[in-house]
């Protein structure tokens, strides 16, 4: 132990970085539960309390953040869950990411691309069958009584400053349609929709209704029967294919982490359909045999460590974009993207005081544009007092997803993650010839096209197919050190998901910051196109010349990611969430 806490630089080296707001800060013995919400997070150390464990907090926290933060999570959507139960030391990840209906990739084939929070890119919701099997598998409690918390805050809440500032947006964003919406998911007429601000009383009457069958009859009763019903028609009177068979079809898949060691700590992570695993285990990869060359010492904001990161963002996206999709559809290959002597190659490639031609991150590229949108997620992190850890990110996309409202559930639009920009994709890239040796790079066919709204390169191998999930940034992450559990962490924000939280890893593992600091501390973003180094406006302005005479195209955009963060301390357990997204952490 005295090993790992030395291999720690003190934080107070580096007091001076973290960002002016700070994060709200939570301290505790035993347990805590982070996320954007201090309802949702309360609502997890209920269960903890009740004689639950770290997965049924989750559970608990999850379904009630998709109460109170509606516009970023529900039960119309989907996610990824990382679980590490402490008595057998195992770690699993429970893959519910939304699927394709059977009939988009048809219809598809018509249109120029797929429009974003329309009925087309409502995907099979995941959360109501992933929460439930996670809680049926792993957790201590009936999954009923972890529905509690959130049915309770659905009859009844208080609207935070956050749902006020997404209110605000989205009537700005549709004046028309708004108002409308917000009156739908709150029960109210249009005029009061127009009206909320934070601290008013809210309630969610056709979600309490929902929930109060998901309780009673469990997640069948969400995809079949008037539920399911009213989801279908809704989706089908905005114009998409969402069928009752879709809903039927729906399974939750269990999958094997992703791990990669770093700097004497061992970070687990979550693989495809997710992107956000695979990148932070190439760049993590690629950071170890840089160490000396990104000076520790230096700290968070220094340019020498920016810079790398940034070339290390760019190798993993540049790789995501190639080769990522549904493993159940295409060969992914992985065990080539995982290989520690790759990710040294990588290193190699980087040059400290330059940036590389734009096919040497791994190999190919097309046009890229802004990305934007920030709202439609949320992560929970959660340890518990025998050591288990979830960290769970789930999601409906965009704010507000579809903007499709049925049966009080908010419906997602992730079909939005296919490339479905342009069509058709095109020719196989060159980097199949010049590798021709990996596993499976020969066979995968695909000329990059991009996400409508993220503007994420991507190949054919994330094009829509029926019951197909598609590529996803979600990176909840679970690190372990000699002590078991010693962070969890993840967050929001599309494409910078990935970033915040390979920041935050790195934040706390090689420059010692605690959770709130690493948490709270200035971000930046790069996923190789467009070539834009994107960093937050507290990053010092001379470390933003130095990264320009490197080569880097800094430009400044607020909020890359929202996350959160559990960090074992000597004496318990730190806790933070993200001052971006007025989140809280309650433990005890
Ligand atoms: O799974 C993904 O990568 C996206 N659907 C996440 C979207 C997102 O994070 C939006 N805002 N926070």
């Amino acid at each position: 132990m005295a090993l790992f806490w030395s291999a720690l630089a003190p934080s107070s080296a580096f007091a001076g970085t973290a960002a002016s707001v700070s994060a709200p800060f939570l301290h505790a013995r035993h347990a805590a539960v982070a996320s954007d919400s201090r309802a949702a997070s309360a609502a997890g150390v209920e269960i903890l309390k009740a004689g639950g464990n770290a997965v049924d907090a989750a559970c608990a926290a999850t379904l009630a953040l998709g109460v109170v933060n509606p516009f970023a999570s529900g039960l119309g959507g989907g996610g990824f869950a990382l679980i590490y139960l402490a008595k057998t030391g195992k770690a699993t990840v429970l893959d519910f990411r939304e699927t394709a209906p059977a009939a988009l990739a048809g219809r598809l084939k018509d249109a120029v691309g797929l429009k974003p929070q329309s009925g087309l890119s409502v995907g099979v919701p995941g959360e109501a069958r992933g929460l439930a099997e996670l809680v049926r598998r792993f957790g201590a409690l009936p999954f009923s009584r972890c529905v509690e918390p959130a049915l309770r805050l659905a009859r009844g809440f208080a609207v935070s400053p956050w749902l006020a500032q997404q209110i605000r947006d989205e009537i700005e964003r549709n004046p028309t349609s708004g108002p409308d919406l917000i009156a739908k998911i709150f029960s109210v007429d249009r005029q009061i929709a127009t009206q909320l601000r934070a601290g008013d009383r809210v309630a969610r009457l056709a979600l309490a209704a929902t929930l109060e069958r998901l309780q009673r009859e469990g997640p069948a009763s969400l995809y079949a029967g008037d539920t399911a019903a009213a989801i279908v028609d809704a989706v089908t009177a905005a114009g998409g294919v969402l069928a009752p068979a879709d809903l039927a079809a729906f399974v939750p898949i269990e999958r094997q982490p992703l791990a990669v060691d770093f700097l004497r700590r061992h970070v687990l992570t979550v693989p495809p359909p997710s992107a956000g695993g695979t990148i932070i285990v190439e760049a993590l990869g690629i950071l170890a045999h840089r160490v000396t060359a990104w000076k520790r010492e230096a700290g968070p904001n220094a340019p020498d460590y920016l810079h790398n990161l940034a070339e290390a963002l760019k190798h993993g996206f540049a790789d995501r974009a190639r080769f990522l999709g549904d493993p159940a559809f295409s060969r992914l290959p992985l065990a080539h993207l995982l290989d520690a002597r790759y990710h040294r190659e990588l290193a190699q490639r980087i040059q400290p005081d330059r940036v590389l031609a734009h096919d040497d991150y791994g190999t190919q590229m097309k046009s890229p544009t802004e990305p934007a949108r920030d709202g439609g997620t949320a992560h929970v992190s959660v340890v518990d007092k025998t050591g288990n850890a979830v960290a769970l990110t789930s999601t409906i996309n965009l704010e507000f997803g579809a903007r499709i409202v049925a049966g009080g559930i908010v419906l997602n639009d992730q079909m939005d993650d296919f490339t479905t920009a342009t069509e058709p994709c095109g020719e196989p890239p060159s980097f199949a010839r010049r590798v021709p040796s990996r596993e499976g790079l020969e066979t995968l066919p695909g000329f990059p096209c991009q996400t409508p709204v993220f503007a994420l390169t991507g190949s054919q191998a994330n094009r829509p197919a029926p019951g197909k999930r598609p590529v996803s940034s979600m990176s909840p992450s679970i690190v372990l050190g000699d002590r078991g559990v010693e962070l969890v962490t993840g967050a929001a924000g599309g494409p910078r998901i990935v970033s915040a939280t390979l920041q935050i890893l790195i934040d706390v593992l090689a420059f010692g910051l605690d959770a709130q600091q690493a948490v709270a501390t200035p971000r930046v973003h790069h996923q190789w196109e467009p070539d834009i180094l994107y960093y937050e406006p507290g990053l010092p302005a001379e470390t933003v010349k130095a990264l320009e005479n490197k080569g880097q195209r800094p430009t400044s955009r607020p909020d890359i990611g929202k996350a959160n963060a559990i960090v074992r301390s000597r004496s318990g357990l730190d806790a933070a969430a993200d001052p971006r997204s007025g989140g809280e952490a309650v433990g005890y």
